[in-house]
């Protein structure tokens, strides 16, 4: 759950802080005013990127106030995995080619960071959170214009995409972290072995350590009886320096790198064989424990919204959707209409927050719900019922809303409302 977020020269925001409560939010504003700045002012504090509608990244630069040298997000949030208070503290600044960030984590209240630099500090939050940002942009953040997305996927991403929602998505990282380990540990056992071989190679080639002191022995000799002279010398030079040779790669032949080593390797890979493998098959067992959930959650709210219209809204197991209308004829989700779909996509992401905030089966789920715009596209009658259907939602504990809808202000518990104050100027923030 967000707490508290301070932004300076982040977007239209010089400085501005706002405190969040659990609950459900709603932040209204006319056009322009800042409402989905606030969004991504959370997504890029806890994330380090900010993404629109069909995947677009802005440039990190354009984040910066147009008056403002560098940017400040700071962000108080509760992580789910153990209910402690963190504080991120990111910054951008312009770089030599594109926008360069600093970050910094720390415990609530403490002074030394617990970790700091961007990508340890991205890891540490996707491990505090239990989402990483495939997830959270699935699960948690619909964007501005994108609450149709679900049904506009083909069954095989949305099945991708629901398994993100549900978390799923952590253990396919995992898998291809590990299967990248695997390649690695098999290389570098290939690269030992051949090493191995190398040297056992040239090891065949050089004379035994008897054949070399027995030619040392032979070269004495000649000296005792024909005296010293620069060709024996040369020829000793050369005894010695095969003997050094052979000492050299005896060493390194019977060295704890190269006779212990590759069997070592070779035990951690089974190892994270067996652990790929599992994580393999966790998803599949996970999402079919929470499918018929999501599937009764998202039938039931569909219902209650479109009962009017239609008898029944119908998951198949790949994730095909279909609905029924009243005389039961199947209407497939491309011929319904532009509010419907809103509907159905509304009613799945319902389903999957309250299966998963019933019967979690990776961790605790985030817990939060951030929706802008939601009621566009929506008709009259059917946005008097999404007030009733966000008020609903306190399964989740913390909803943030983002609407023009006047509506949408009395179903919330806070309203945090922006008047914006004309070109450069930050909006005035007031809460109700
Ligand atoms: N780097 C920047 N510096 C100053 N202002 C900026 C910067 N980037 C964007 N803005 C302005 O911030 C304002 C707020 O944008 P935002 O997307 O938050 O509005 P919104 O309230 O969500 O509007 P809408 O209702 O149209 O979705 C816009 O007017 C935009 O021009
Ligand atoms: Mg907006």
């Amino acid at each position: 759950m967000i707490r508290r977020l301070l932004l300076k020269n982040f977007k239209v925001y010089t400085n501005q802080e706002f405190f969040l409560e659990e609950g459900s939010t709603a932040i209204v504003g006319p056009n322009g005013s800042g409402k989905t700045s606030i969004l991504e002012a959370i997504e890029f504090g806890l994330f380090r990127r900010v993404t629109r509608k069909e995947k677009k990244v802005p440039s990190l630069e354009d984040l910066i106030n147009h008056r403002g040298k560098k940017a400040i997000v700071e962000l108080d949030f509760i992580a789910p995995i153990n209910r402690r208070e963190y504080t991120v503290v990111r910054q951008i600044h312009p770089g030599k080619k594109s926008a360069e960030t600093t970050a910094d984590l720390f415990l609530k209240g403490e002074k030394k960071p617990e970790v700091s630099g961007p990508t340890p500090v991205d890891d540490q939050i996707v491990e505090l959170l239990g989402m990483d940002r495939h997830a959270f942009s699935a699960l948690t953040y619909v964007r501005q214009g994108e609450i149709d997305r679900l049904s506009r996927l083909s069954p095989r991403e949305r099945r991708s995409d629901l398994y993100s929602m549900m978390g799923l998505g952590i253990y396919d990282t995992l898998s291809s972290k590990v299967q990248k380990d695997l390649r690695k540990t098999t290389k570098e056992i290939g690269s030992l072995e051949e090493t191995k071989q190398h040297l056992e190679e040239i090891n065949k080639h050089l004379p035994s350590r008897e054949e070399v002191t027995n030619a040392s022995k032979a070269l004495q000799k000649i000296v005792s009886t024909t005296g010293n002279s620069s060709d024996i010398q040369k020829i000793q030079s050369l005894i010695e320096r095969i003997q050094t040779s052979i000492e050299t790669i005896e060493t390194q032949l019977t060295s704890a790198e190269l006779s212990g080593r590759p069997e070592e390797l070779k035990r951690e890979s089974e190892i994270a064989k067996h652990l790929r493998d599992l994580l393999d098959t966790i998803p599949d067992v996970a999402e079919n424990q929470l499918r018929p959930h999501i599937r009764s959650e998202a039938r039931t709210l569909f219902r209650e919204i479109f009962g009017d219209r239609y008898s029944d809204l119908v998951i198949d197991d790949d994730y095909d959707i279909s609905l029924y209308d009243l005389q039961g004829n199947k209407v497939s989700l491309m011929a319904a209409s532009g509010g419907e779909d809103v509907c159905v996509n509304f009613s799945l992401r319902v389903a999957v927050n309250t299966a998963l905030q019933k019967y979690s089966v990776s961790g605790p789920p985030p817990g939060i719900l951030i929706l802008d715009e939601p009621g566009a596209g929506l008709d009259e009658q059917r946005r008097r019922w999404l007030p009733d259907a966000i008020a609903g939602l306190d399964i989740v504990k913390q909803v943030i809303v983002v609407t023009h809808m006047q509506e949408l202000k009395g179903s919330t518990a806070h309203v945090i409302s922006l008047q914006p104050q004309g070109k450069g100027r930050q909006p005035i923030v007031e809460l109700q």
